[in-house]
Order: C-alpha cells, then sequence, then structure tokens
C-alpha cells in the first residue's frame, strides 16, 4: 500500500493551478444519463472518485472516454439500471446516480451507499422526495427497488438543506411531468454548476445558489459541452497547506468567491490574502488562532474543511474551538494529530485546539479524505519526517498532490 513520507519544516513558496470540484463532477457524471447525446466535460479532475463515477457508467452501458482532464461520455445506448454493490460501496455519493436512472428509465436499483467514516449519513430525504414524485420504493436485502416510470413534479420542502438530496432531486425532475420546487434547498456552487450543465443540455432549472430551485420538466436533452468549476475544498487545503508553513503562494484557476467563509477565517489567523478575478495570493508570518470555526451549510464554514482548518490550528498560538453542525462524527483526524503532537481535546461535537510552537513528524494514518488533508497540512509544518498510510482516502479526492506541493518547494515522496 501506497504511503506519503514527508519531511517537514520548509516554507511553501510558488505557483500551482487548481483542480476541478470533485463535487462538481460527480453530479454531473450522474447526469450525463439523462441526454440523448454526447456530453463533453473539460477540468474533470484525475482523481479516484472520477474513476468510480466513469466505472458506475461503464457498467450501465454508456461509452466513455477519458484523456487527461477531459471526459466524453454517450449514454445513448444504456439500457441497464442496476449498480452492482461494489461500486455503490466505493463511493457514498454514488447515490447520486438513482436520481438520473429514474429520471432515464423510471426505475433503479441500488445498494445503501457504505461505510460510516463520518457518522450516520441515512438517505431518508432523497427517498421522501423520489416518494413524493410517485416513485415506488422497496427495500430487500440491503438493496432498494425503485419504480415511477412517470415521474410527477411537485414541491419538495427538504428538513435539511441537504447537498446530495437536491442534487438527486434535480436530477429526478428534469424530465418529470411538470414543476417540481425544491425549498430550503442546498446553495453550494456544485449546484449551481449542475444546474449551469443540465440546462446546457436544454433543462429548465433555475434558482440554484439560492434556498429555492424550480425545475420544469422537458421532454428531451441533449449533449453539451461544459467546464467544472473549480475545487474550493482543494483551494481551501492548499491555502491551510502554504499558512501552515508561513509561506507565499498564487493559487491560479480558483473561485475566490466561493471560499468567503475559509478566506475571513485566514485572515483573521494573520493571513494576507488578495484575491483577484481567477486567483488568490496568500502569503503568512505569523499565525494566531482564528478563535472560533463553526461549520454550516453553504455559505458558511465548510465541514469538508474542517479537518485541513484544524491541521493549521494545531500550529497556531492561542486556542480555536470547532463545532461541527453538519456530520456526528467528523474528529477522526485528532487523534492522529495527536501523535503528532498536537494539543486537542474534543469533546462531542466540539473540539478545542490549543496550538503547539511544533508538531513533531510520526507514522499517522489518514482515517477519511479530509481527516488525510489535515495531515498533510499538520506534516508539512512539523520537525521531522511523518508518513501518512491509507492515502487511498487522499486520492480520492486530490489530483495528485504530491506533484503539487512538491511545485511549492515540499519534500514529499509517494512511496
Ligand atoms: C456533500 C458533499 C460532501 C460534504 C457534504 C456537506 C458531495 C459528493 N459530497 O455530501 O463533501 O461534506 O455535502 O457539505 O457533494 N442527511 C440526512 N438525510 C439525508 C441526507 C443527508 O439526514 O437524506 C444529513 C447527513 O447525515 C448530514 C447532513 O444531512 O448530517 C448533510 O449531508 P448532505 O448535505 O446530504 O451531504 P452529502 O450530499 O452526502
Amino acid at each position: 500500500m501506497p504511503k506519503f513520507r514527508i519531511e517537514g519544516g520548509n516554507s511553501l513558496c510558488g505557483v500551482i493551478d487548481i483542480q476541478g470540484a470533485k463535487n462538481s463532477i460527480l453530479p454531473i457524471m450522474a447526469a450525463t444519463l439523462v441526454a440523448d447525446g454526447e456530453c463533453v466535460i473539460e477540468n474533470c479532475p484525475d482523481i479516484s472518485d472520477t474513476h468510480t463515477a466513469l466505472e458506475i457508467l461503464k457498467t450501465l452501458g454508456a461509452q466513455v472516454k477519458h484523456r487527461g482532464n477531459t471526459v466524453w461520455v454517450d449514454c445513448r445506448n444504456v439500457l441497464d439500471y442496476e449498480i452492482p454493490d461494489s461500486l455503490m460501496r466505493k463511493m457514498r455519493s454514488s447515490v447520486i446516480f438513482l436520481g438520473a436512472l429514474l429520471s432515464r428509465h423510471g426505475k433503479a436499483v441500488i445498494s445503501f451507499p457504505g461505510g460510516c467514516e463520518l457518522g450516520p449519513r441515512p438517505i431518508d430525504l432523497h427517498l421522501s422526495a423520489f416518494e413524493k414524485m410517485g416513485v415506488a420504493i422497496r427495500e430487500e436485502f440491503g438493496s432498494l427497488f425503485c419504480n415511477g416510470q412517470t415521474l410527477q413534479g411537485c414541491e419538495i420542502p427538504l428538513a435539511f438543506p441537504s447537498v446530495g438530496a437536491t442534487e438527486n432531486i434535480m436530477l429526478a425532475a428534469v424530465r418529470a411531468r411538470g414543476t417540481t420546487v425544491i425549498t430550503n434547498a442546498a446553495r453550494e456552487p456544485e449546484i449551481e454548476d449542475l444546474q449551469n450543465f443540465l440546462n446546457e443540455m436544454g433543462a429548465s432549472v433555475s434558482g440554484a445558489g439560492s434556498s429555492t430551485v424550480v425545475i420544469c420538466g422537458v421532454d428531451s436533452l441533449t449533449g453539451c459541452h461544459h467546464r467544472v468549476i473549480p475545487d474550493r475544498i482543494v483551494t481551501a487545503t492548499y491555502l491551510c497547506a502554504v499558512a501552515a508553513t508561513r509561506g507565499n503562494a498564487l493559487l491560479r484557476n480558483t473561485c475566490p468567491r466561493h471560499n468567503t467563509a475559509l478566506l475571513s477565517a485566514l485572515r483573521q489567523a494573520g493571513c494576507e490574502i488578495e484575491e483577484r478575478g481567477d486567483y488568490l495570493r496568500i502569503s503568512c508570518d505569523f499565525l494566531k488562532s482564528a478563535r472560533r470555526i463553526r461549520t454550516m451549510p453553504y455559505p458558511g464554514f465548510p465541514t469538508d474543511a474542517q479537518a485541513p482548518f484544524m491541521g493549521l490550528m494545531c500550529v497556531a498560538k492561542g486556542s480555536t474551538v470547532f463545532v461541527e453542525t453538519i456530520f456526528e462524527n467528523r474528529y477522526k483526524h485528532i487523534s492522529e494529530l495527536q501523535r503528532m503532537g498536537a494539543n486537542i481535546t474534543p469533546e462531542g461535537r466540539v473540539a478545542v485546539v490549543e496550538g503547539v510552537k511544533r508538531l513533531k513528524g510520526a507514522p499517522v494514518q489518514a482515517t477519511d479524505l479530509r481527516g488525510g488533508a489535515a495531515l498533510m497540512i499538520a506534516a508539512l509544518a512539523a520537525e521531522g519526517v511523518t508518513e501518512i498510510s491509507d492515502i487511498y482516502h487522499i486520492d480520492r479526492g486530490y489530483e495528485r498532490p504530491e506533484d503539487v506541493l512538491t511545485q511549492l518547494g515540499a519534500k514529499i515522496q509517494r512511496i
């Protein structure tokens, strides 16, 4: 099993380009199922979650080509409507294919998406919305048999602004009969990206980015050409890495306005940040606590940036209180950071980080995708050598991070 070997203590300086957004490409790949034509997607991140999504499409019968950061998907011959359990388990967001399959075939068979790395992640909001649209759902032997030959548009108020549920409903509704209105919808930029992709195919979706999304069903959709938005969590991760090493870097091909909450936390922590067009420049000489970080649905502080930012606060002067409000169990990285000398006290959904002068390199294990990113940040700032195992978690969301960090002067190897 590959590991990262990181020799810490170097200030990260230089210029990097930010990859396309993982949380955009996955629903967009699912959306290709509803098109009667070829979709060309650019700025597609070359990460293992993308490969899993492509594998799902191929298994269903799609023609798929992948060169560098461009993907061609043609679903015109897709007849299958069942996603094998082995693929469902690889990636929780595979559940997003359910809405697209219902839109295409009026039926789907999937198993529950596997794992529980962040605590329980139910899909009740997705399923009750589909039932409201006329889908009959039967659960048997861990599989969900869904049948809804004519999906009917309706009003769907979400009890919580779930990202996945909002996207899944949008996908089911694009070819439904009538109009679907999602209220208390999630407002993440990736939902707007999905809306743009669907509209490029001829759909009629509006309101994404606000709490109300309106989808008027259409009869058919064509292929299209689309460029995926930059990944705001990858942006957040590299900003934290530069700050943790008191570095100075330029991040290109990003979207500063998608990271407002994180940028304000970094500024509060003493970082100098310049935002212009599609780039961000960060420099940091002295790092202090950001005092209080409370994760919230967008535009609040993203839960996905909680672990990377905690890696950073481990080496800031003063104490920072983290409150994780989105997921029940998103602190698995804490015990690994403690092995490196971090001073963190977790209590339920709260964690208090007392910054230390120096972390010390140690053998640690990536426990999940963003937790793994937190360990990379801590390792880059630490004295000595850190070996991070189980980096397959990191590869799910970061495109060759060792190359990006080496470009900034880090000493990191995949061994
Ligand atoms: C998406 C992102 C993930 C991010 C998360 C929150 C993708 C591929 N993943 O995940 O990176 O961490 O948003 O910003 O875009 N919930 C229910 N019932 C449901 C659905 C969700 O109770 O039917 C709860 C979840 O358990 C969780 C909260 O709602 O506590 C947020 O989940 P949700 O927004 O759905 O996250 P995902 O779409 O899974």
